[in-house]
C-alpha cells in the first residue's frame, strides 16, 4: 500500500471527519493541511487571507503540501482549493493515493452554512448565495477533483465509508 493518502474535495465534504477515522483504521497519522499552514505562518487561515491575500495563502499551501514528502503512513486532509493551484494535483497523484469526496451542492451548503466564519471564501453569504457560490466553484474545480484515483459520493456513514476505502486501497495494490 502507498503510504500517503490525500483526501480531496470541496469545503464541507467531510475530509477531516473521514480522514481521522480512515487514519485510525489504517494505523496511519492524520494530518490536516490547513493546520500545517497555520503552524508555518503562526496565523489562522482567515488571518492569512485578510493580511496577505489569497495568492500568498496559495503559495504557503503549496509549501505545506510539499513538506508532506517527508511524511510516511499518513492520511492528509487537503484544503478545498489545494489541488486546483500550481501543479498540486499532479504532485499528489505522483506522491500518494488521491481520494475525491464528491458531494452534492445541497449537502455542502447545509454543512457550510454554520461554519462560514472559519472559511474566508464564504463568509457573509446567505444560504442561496452560498449555493450559487458552491455551484460556480464546483464547476471550476471539478475537472481537477476528477483526476483523483478513487471517488466517494455523498457519504453518510463514516465508518462504512472508511472500511470501503481500506478495502479499495488493498485491491488497488
Ligand atoms: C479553501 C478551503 C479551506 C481552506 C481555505 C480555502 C478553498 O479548507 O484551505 O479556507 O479554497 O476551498 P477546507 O476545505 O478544509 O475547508
Amino acid at each position: 500500500m502507498r503510504h500517503r493518502i490525500f483526501l480531496i474535495g470541496f469545503m464541507g465534504s467531510g475530509k477531516s471527519t473521514l480522514g481521522k477515522i480512515l487514519a485510525e483504521k489504517l494505523a496511519f497519522t492524520f494530518i490536516d493541511l490547513d493546520n500545517v499552514i497555520e503552524k508555518l505562518v503562526g496565523k489562522t487561515i482567515p488571518e492569512i487571507f485578510s493580511t496577505s491575500g489569497e495568492l500568498h495563502f496559495r503559495e504557503i499551501e503549496q509549501q505545506a503540501l510539499y513538506q508532506m514528502i517527508s511524511e510516511q503512513s499518513v492520511v492528509i486532509a487537503t484544503g478545498g482549493g489545494a489541488p486546483c493551484f500550481f501543479d498540486n494535483m499532479t504532485w499528489m497523484n505522483a506522491q500518494g493515493t488521491t481520494i475525491y469526496l464528491n458531494c452534492s451542492v445541497e449537502t455542502l451548503a447545509n454543512r457550510l452554512k454554520s461554519e462560514q466564519g472559519l472559511r474566508p471564501l464564504i463568509t457573509g453569504f446567505d444560504l442561496e448565495e452560498l449555493k450559487v457560490f458552491i455551484r460556480r466553484k464546483l464547476d471550476e474545480r471539478s475537472p481537477v477533483y476528477h483526476q483523483c484515483r478513487l471517488h466517494v459520493f455523498d457519504f453518510n456513514n463514516v465508518q462504512e465509508t472508511a472500511d470501503l476505502i481500506v478495502r479499495a486501497l488493498a485491491i488497488g495494490q
